[in-house]
């Protein structure tokens, strides 16, 4: 059944990775609520995300949340038409948490559910923004475990043109972080001290730009990393001049594939999404870059750049107002490519 037109109000729910995230989405008034909650201090002590603890914690926060935002939204839970909940790709454990309530909770309401992919919700957290990028446009999704560049024709329509044959860019920001001894999550730690950092001390090299294509190669950038850091220790200024030398060729060579992928697919759209996107100095350089080739870039609000469950309402409202959902039993995807999702047509069951 298609119920295109017809007004849904879905709960969405992210449990992928390190937040747990819940919100409302209105397919007629927009986001009513939102909730997220960060495992930042758990993981923190390891230096990354370890994935049982992740689980757990999904456990113990989601059904909170998700009372929380309902409560926000002043909508009682059987006013709720559909439940979206993001089914990969991601850690297994987190997932089946979010996908198991997320179940339940449509079979005790009986309404439809449906299983979201994690890197479609970024892809169109832009949407929820006043100002929406229309389609076709290029996305650089940039996150803890996917760079990717993507020529995007409509929901579900994904070209990939390009992806990285190693880390990806914000588990290189992550893995940089921790060489120098910095938090966890690496990025925003990076980006913070990188702006008291001598840019002209060390350059590092800009992987893969010089041939043709559009996949990225991270690992090396590590590797640069741990050259730099002297015998003798890390003191504040060249740990600041390392994460500098890091953010300027991380953000470069994104800047470069993007400036190549817009010109190859001549969109004259970009859109950028994923927690990496949250990073100042990549937004100021792909404005820049956009305005000087007469072209746009969009972004999501800082917020929505890094996991969330409005990105997941969102997305799932699209699908299910397309028809789309799950049988009473479900399943998680650990690893799942976007060039293998449906297109979002009309009366597709
Ligand atoms: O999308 P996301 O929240 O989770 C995944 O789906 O992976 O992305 C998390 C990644 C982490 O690697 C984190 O270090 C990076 O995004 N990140 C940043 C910034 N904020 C988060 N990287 C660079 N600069 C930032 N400001
Ligand atoms: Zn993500």
């Amino acid at each position: 059944m298609c119920l295109w037109g017809i007004t849904l109000l879905v709960l969405g729910i992210e449990t992928s990775c390190d937040d747990t995230g819940a919100a409302v989405f209105d397919t007629e008034r927009g986001l009513r609520s939102h909730a997220l909650a960060s495992q930042v201090e758990i993981h923190a002590p390891y230096g990354g995300v370890v994935p049982e603890l992740a689980a757990r914690d999904h456990v113990r926060v989601l059904m909170p949340l998700v009372h929380q935002v309902l409560k926000t939204a002043a909508v009682p839970g059987r006013d709720i038409d559909g439940v979206a909940y993001t089914a990969g790709p991601g850690l297994t454990g987190a997932l089946l948490v979010g996908a198991s309530l997320g179940r339940a909770l449509a079979w005790a309401w009986q309404v439809p559910s449906v299983g979201v992919h994690h890197m479609e919700g970024h892809l169109l957290a832009p949407m929820l923004e006043d100002e929406p990028p229309t389609f076709p446009f290029v996305a650089l999704l940039v996150s803890g475990g996917h760079t990717l560049l993507v020529d995007v024709l409509g929901v579900g329509r994904y070209r990939l043109l390009g992806s990285t044959l190693d880390d990806a860019v914000g588990e290189a920001f992550d893995k940089t972080a921790k060489l120098l001894g910095l938090s966890y999550p690496g990025g925003p730690a990076i980006a913070a001290v990188a702006r008291n950092g001598d840019s002209t001390r060390w350059r590092f090299p800009r992987p893969m730009t010089d041939r043709p294509g559009l996949d990225f190669s991270f690992s090396g950038l590590k590797t640069y990393t741990r050259n730099a850091v002297p015998e003798g220790g890390l003191d504040e200024q060249t740990i600041a001049d390392i994460a500098c030398a890091f953010q300027d060729a991380a953000v470069d060579t994104l800047v470069i594939k993007c400036r190549r992928a817009l010109e190859q697919t001549s969109r004259r759209r970009l859109v950028v999404a994923g927690g990496v996107g949250a990073n100042e100095e990549l937004r100021e350089r792909l404005k820049a870059m956009t305005m000087a080739c007469g072209k746009a870039v969009y972004y999501p609000r800082l917020e929505f750049c890094t996991d969330n469950g409005a990105m997941i309402a969102y997305a799932g409202s699209l699908r299910l107002q397309a028809g789309q959902h799950e049988g009473l039993d479900f399943s998680v995807r650990a690893r799942w490519s976007l060039a293998d999702l449906p297109d979002l047509k009309e009366g597709t069951a």
